[in-house]
């Protein structure tokens, strides 16, 4: 039992489910021990037994869930900024892909890097989601597209873990793309199923993710790589309706999805599926940004149904290379017209539920104590700024580590 501290000088935005909003609490105290939340109020209802703690005052500073960035692909090797020039003379991310370039180029680049290499620029990576307040962040694999180097992404992964301050959740991304060589239902059953086995076995797998796209795999292929993870236990989640509509929001209503991520082709009737499987819809704006996207995610159809909205960064090296979630806050404010209150929502409360984490994503107690503290007058400040970072305070486990 560690002795307890409490927050004050603070103001706490709890995102407590419910009332549509922050949460807010004004003139607010956390109490934190055991590496959890023991209460969280206005302070002066601090309950009595609370009285000797220690205090430690924030300076006004207002108190947020800790960040959970909930789709990322911070493990890989290379860069693509020659498609990036190849995009602003006019190719699109669909033919660059079908002419061998995207994610592709960037497998070649992954199977050559060692597990140091990629390690040392993943940390990197993850260390700049860390000083913007995140403490949770999911590492997709699907670079590899062969056994050994999709295993060799996930542990990394996971080692990022035990170098840092932050939770690691990994999903497993065997069905990105098909590798050359290949055709797609072979490369399912002989590499990718074979590859899911194995991870699983070393447990290096939190949940399975595909891509049902034109260019990549289509709704059969994924069903056949989701009832394997049925098979085994583990939760789904899917790239769907990114560059078109081929029924994978549905697909991944089906199953039960964690969640559905891009979803800009959605539709209203995909909106409800998800709503009656309690799928999170994870939006991806500096995807939808990069490559030049017009088509907007059915934001109103989610809010409507009460789907629940996440945002995050989707940091890869070819249609997102964004490694800032407060960034994707704002631009899924100012590209998608979420709220302020949507955005924070979106990674904190209902991030956790992307990533089927119960333990976290609100101010509460029971919860872990992964806390930001914010230089910044109101919340909505969070998402308002461009290219700002007003982290004061961070809490992991209720252990100060910024
Ligand atoms: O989330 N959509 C598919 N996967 C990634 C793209 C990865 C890449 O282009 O390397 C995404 O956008
Ligand atoms: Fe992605």
């Amino acid at each position: 039992m560690s002795a307890s501290f409490i927050l004050t000088e603070i103001r706490a935005a709890t995102m407590k489910p419910g009332d549509g909003s922050y949460g807010l609490i004004e003139d607010a105290a956390i109490v934190i021990g055991d590496g959890l939340i023991q209460w969280v109020g206005p302070r002066q209802d601090l309950p009595t037994r609370y009285a000797n703690a220690a205090r430690k005052p924030q300076n006004g500073g207002l108190a947020t869930p800790a960040l959970i960035d909930c789709h990322t692909h911070i493990v890989h090797g290379g860069n693509r900024a020659r498609e990036f020039e190849m995009r602003l003379n006019g190719a699109s991310y669909e033919k660059i892909a079908r002419a061998g370039g995207g994610i592709v180029s960037t497998v070649s680049a992954t199977r050559l890097q060692t597990e140091e290499m990629l390690l040392e620029q993943a940390l990197r990576r993850a260390d700049a989601l860390i000083a913007e307040g995140v403490s949770t962040i999911e590492v997709k694999s699907g670079y590899g597209l062969d056994i050994e180097t999709e295993l060799k992404m996930l542990r990394v992964a996971r080692s990022i873990e035990r170098q840092r301050p932050v939770t690691i959740r990994t999903s497993f991304l065997g069905a990105h793309a098909v590798p050359e060589g290949y055709e797609a239902d072979r490369y399912i059953d002989d590499v990718c199923l074979p590859a899911l086995n194995a991870a699983h076995a070393e447990g290096l797998v939190d949940a399975v993710d595909g891509f049902c796209e034109g260019i990549a795999f289509d709704t059969s292929q994924i069903a056949r790589v989701f009832d394997r993870a049925r098979s085994l236990g583990l939760p789904v989640k899917l790239h769907a309706e990114q560059l078109s509509n081929i029924g994978g929001t549905a697909l991944a209503a089906k199953y039960g999805a964690l969640s559905a991520d891009h979803v800009e082709y959605a539709t209203d009737t995909d909106a409800a599926a998800l709503a009656a499987s309690g799928t999170v819809a994870v939006v991806l704006p500096g995807a939808f940004y990069t490559i030049h996207e017009t088509n907007l995610p059915p934001i109103q159809a989610f809010r409507d149904h009460d789907v629940p909205i996440a945002v995050a960064t989707d940091w890869n090296p070819g249609s997102s290379p964004l490694g800032s979630l407060l960034l994707a806050m704002n631009m899924a404010c100012t590209l998608f017209r979420l709220t302020p209150a949507e955005a924070l929502a979106g990674t904190t409360r209902n991030a956790a539920r992307a990533l089927g984490l119960e333990d976290r994503g609100t101010i509460a107690p029971g919860l872990r104590a992964d806390l930001a503290i914010w230089d910044v007058s109101e919340p909505s400040e969070l998402s308002y700024r461009i290219g700002q970072n007003p982290l004061t305070g961070h809490y992991f486990g209720g252990v100060r580590c910024n």
